[in-house]
């Protein structure tokens, strides 16, 4: 039976009705058009549906809406500016051409961006570990890995 949950999205409480054993992922898109947060696989294998819980990368459509009340939860959507810029990873991934598709996009940016927030200046090694869960079928990672490295010591909001 659905029951009414309150999730903080992007800094903004969201009140949702929503049945106990939906993910994460399916309450972002369906119930709250934030379309940006990709499914893939929907079982923790591609890394489309990547938000970050409380600062840390996780793949939504293994994380039950339920367990994320009351934690901080970042979607795509909200990284860019109040005043609309993109975030500096966003321009990053322009800029590098690490975009072909783009559906694996947004994970690989929220996962970029929990790596970034915690190791500011990663060796190429870390990069390439820290995306280890986040697949692209296009771009062969080498401009996705230079996007993220060109990203180190700078702010990342
Ligand atoms: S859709 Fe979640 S890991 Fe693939
Ligand atoms: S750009 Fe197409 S899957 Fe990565």
């Amino acid at each position: 039976m659905k029951r009414l949950i309150t999730l903080r999205i992007n800094g903004i409480d969201e009140e949702i009705y929503a049945e106990p054993w939906w993910p994460l992922s399916r309450v972002l898109r369906d119930e709250l058009n934030l379309i940006g947060t990709k499914e893939g696989c929907e079982a923790g294998h591609c890394g489309a549906c990547t938000v970050l819980i409380d600062g840390k990368a996780v793949m939504s459509c293994l994380y039950l809406a339920i367990k994320a009340r009351g934690k901080d939860i970042a979607t795509i959507e909200g990284l860019q500016g109040n005043d609309g810029a993109l975030h500096p990873i966003q321009k990053a991934f322009i800029e590098h051409f690490a975009v072909q598709c783009g559906y694996c996009t947004p994970g690989m940016i929220m996962t970029a961006k929990a790596l970034l927030d915690e190791n500011p200046n990663p060796t190429e090694q870390e990069v390439r570990e820290g995306l280890n869960g986040n697949v692209c079928r296009c771009t062969g990672y080498t401009k996705i890995v230079d996007a993220i490295l060109s990203c180190g010591g700078k702010p990342k909001n």
